[in-house]
């Protein structure tokens, strides 16, 4: 049997960890070529080795998101790309009095401004060949208040928008653009924030937990899969319910 995604290449940004890390295997696994990319060579070589033990195929690309010119080298070095998933992210929290004019361009230009750049690079050869999905990772925190997470929020709200304008500006040409938008996670990095701070998130949750790395993973595959061949400009959430008020 062929599996879903042969022949299809896919680059998941932000794949040397967490839900990326996730999201790359499970599509190494589904027969795509996966391109995975981080900036930690040894994570990535592991991921790449994980993916060739399990019989599939992956390379490493390293760029830091953040700059401009490099994120252009990771689409060059990509190649024709059918899959895009646009996962890496930092979240740093802190008061709007406390946010620097740094912190809040650093938010921005990795989770922001680099997928748009990427977007820019790859989607008009999907248009061209008139197929691709394109998955980007938001968060609830882009549209429910989180506390301190003024610059973190407003760069994934800009996302939410980029994607609705992506959905329409390469949608007639066969490419799908959707978002996935997750509560609290149990990630590499949601660890450096400590457990207590992620339970308070979680506690916020009808389902009063974080989630693991594969249940939003799960929500990615389907969005950049022709399960989905109907949604576009969607922003699925992936938050674990919101408790009513009153
Ligand atoms: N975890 C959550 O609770 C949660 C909730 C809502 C939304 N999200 C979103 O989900 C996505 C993944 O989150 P996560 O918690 O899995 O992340 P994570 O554990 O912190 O891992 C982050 C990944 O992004 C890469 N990355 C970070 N900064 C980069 C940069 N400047 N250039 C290149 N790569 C960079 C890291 O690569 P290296 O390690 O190789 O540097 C790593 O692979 C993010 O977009 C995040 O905003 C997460």
């Amino acid at each position: 049997m062929t599996a879903e995604l042969t022949g299809s290449t896919a680059l998941v940004t932000g794949a040397t960890a967490g839900i990326g890390r996730v999201i790359a295997l499970r599509l190494a696994a589904l027969g795509a070529s996966v391109v995975v990319h981080g900036r930690d060579q040894q994570r990535g070589a592991e991921i790449v080795d994980e993916v060739a033990v399990a019989g599939g195929s992956a390379r490493f690309v390293s760029a830091d998101l953040s700059d401009a010119e490099d994120v252009l080298r990771l689409a060059a070095a990509a190649g024709e790309v059918d899959v895009l998933i646009n996962n890496a992210g930092i979240y740093r929290f802190t008061s709007t009095p406390e946010t620097t004019a740094e912190l809040f361009d650093t938010h921005m230009a990795i989770n922001t401004r680099a997928p748009l750049l990427l977007v820019g690079a790859l989607a008009p050869g999907m248009a061209a060949r008139g197929r691709g999905a394109i998955v980007s990772l938001s968060t609830v925190a882009a549209t429910t208040p989180a506390r301190g997470a003024a610059a973190y929020g407003a760069s994934k709200a800009a996302l939410e928008l980029l994607t609705r304008v992506w959905a329409d500006e390469f949608g007639a040409q066969g490419v799908r653009v959707n978002a996935v938008s997750p509560g609290p996670v149990h990630t590499p990095g949601t660890k450096e924030m400590g457990d207590e701070a992620l339970q308070t998130i979680a506690r916020t949750t009808v389902l009063g937990r974080a989630a693991e790395p594969e249940e939003i993973a799960e929500a990615v595959l389907f969005l950049a899969s022709s399960r989905a061949s109907y949604i576009t400009g969607s922003v699925l959430e992936v938050g674990g319910g919101h408790l009513a008020i009153g």
